[in-house]
């Protein structure tokens, strides 16, 4: 890739990210696909104008009014009493996941994930020098413990993807209680989709389980990944040892009130849930009706399969203004809930497809 003197162990990765086209209809990276109302925006600028006249200074170190706000948020949705304490702020989840694993990976450590799932938990894993343990989902995607524990008892991080990017599927607390007994690590839920089911959260966990530490983000529900908001909800411990390797002013004052705001109209913003919900329910029904298995999904995408080549269909689909996602399990593809606009083509493109073979 480079002759620059790197890692060799890099040497040869290529970097993440989905490929962007430029097409109408883009149901491939789980956004939501609903952009913000001028109220909305026009209250936010009012306070990035004012936050951007004392930009000459750092920003809160601790984001604490943040912080206080993603309790509240949390409290309020999930039946479960948080305060600040509990909750930490990144520049997306993914900053959050990396900085869970310069803390509990490194040389010498590993990681259990159960695949397929996110594939940017390998390569953090790897990119912070932790071995990455693999355990395979059965066939509908569930996690069956193996017969052999000793990979997770000797785990330093146990990965459980729940809604799982990229099927769906829902992990139960029981497994996630489970997993907390068998290892002595940290067990991590990534929760970026949590809004999108209608089951218990794992914070609700948070207090029993003193080695969990659960992930979330408001890319997905609140329609903000371009603003870049990632959480951690986990005991004052593990949050007091995160200032350990997070940066200096990691996250930008320009972040931090923005997230304030939307925190302050969350409900307002998250209105789009139940309707890319009931979307979610309207597709898997079409996609099923047109002869596809559809994997049971509690997020804003779903994951289907037919008796074709998925690359093929990829590329027609594409040839015909719509971009999914090829996520490399074969036969199967990944459809993120659009508008209802945008669904409907991607269905009446499905179908062209399917009656012309
Ligand atoms: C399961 C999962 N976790 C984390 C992320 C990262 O989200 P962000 O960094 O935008 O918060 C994603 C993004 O798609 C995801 O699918």
């Amino acid at each position: 890739m480079s002759n620059l003197p790197i890692r060799p162990d890099l040497a040869a990765k290529k970097p993440y990210g989905a490929p962007q086209l430029n097409v109408e209809v883009k149901l491939n990276t789980n956004e939501n696909p609903f952009s913000h109302d001028e109220a909305f925006v026009s209250q936010v600028s009012a306070k990035l104008q004012e936050v951007l006249r004392n930009a000459n200074r750092y920003p809160d170190p601790e984001a604490l009014e943040l912080r206080a706000r993603l309790a509240a948020y949390l409290t309020a949705t999930t039946a479960t009493t948080f305060d600040a304490n509990q909750l930490w702020a990144a520049n997306g989840s993914n900053e959050i996941l990396q900085q869970l694993f310069q803390l509990f990976g490194g040389p010498g450590r590993s990681a259990v994930g159960f695949e397929p799932s996110y594939s940017m938990h390998p390569i953090i894993a790897q990119v912070s020098h932790t071995e990455w343990v693999a355990i395979e989902r059965t066939e509908n995607f569930d996690i069956e413990l193996p017969a052999d524990l000793t990979a997770l008892k000797n785990a330093n991080l146990v990965m459980v993807c729940s809604p799982n990017n990229p099927t769906g599927t829902l992990s139960s607390l029981e497994l996630i209680s489970k997993l907390h007994e068998i290892t002595t690590g940290l067990v991590v839920v990534d929760e970026a989709y949590a809004e999108f089911s209608q089951a218990k959260s794992a914070v609700t966990l948070l207090e029993s389980h003193p080695r969990l530490a659960v992930v979330r983000t408001m890319s997905k529900a609140f329609g903000f990944a371009g603003v870049r908001l990632g959480y951690l909800v986990g005991s004052n411990d593990l949050i007091n040892c995160i200032r350990l390797v997070r940066l200096p002013y990691h996250l930008s004052s320009l972040t931090q009130a923005t997230a304030v705001q939307a925190l302050e109209q969350a409900s307002e913003l998250n209105k789009q849930v139940e309707f890319l919900i009931a979307e979610r329910v309207r597709i898997a029904a079409e996609l099923q009706k047109m002869g596809f298995t559809v994997a049971d999904s509690s997020a804003n995408f779903l994951l289907f399969k037919g008796s074709f080549d998925q690359g093929e269909l990829w590329s027609f689909l594409v040839d015909h203004g719509v971009l999914v996602r090829d996520v490399g399990i074969s036969g199967w593809l990944r459809v993120t809930c659009g508008t209802a606009i945008e669904n409907d083509k991607f269905l009446a493109k499905l179908k062209i497809f399917v009656e012309q073979k």
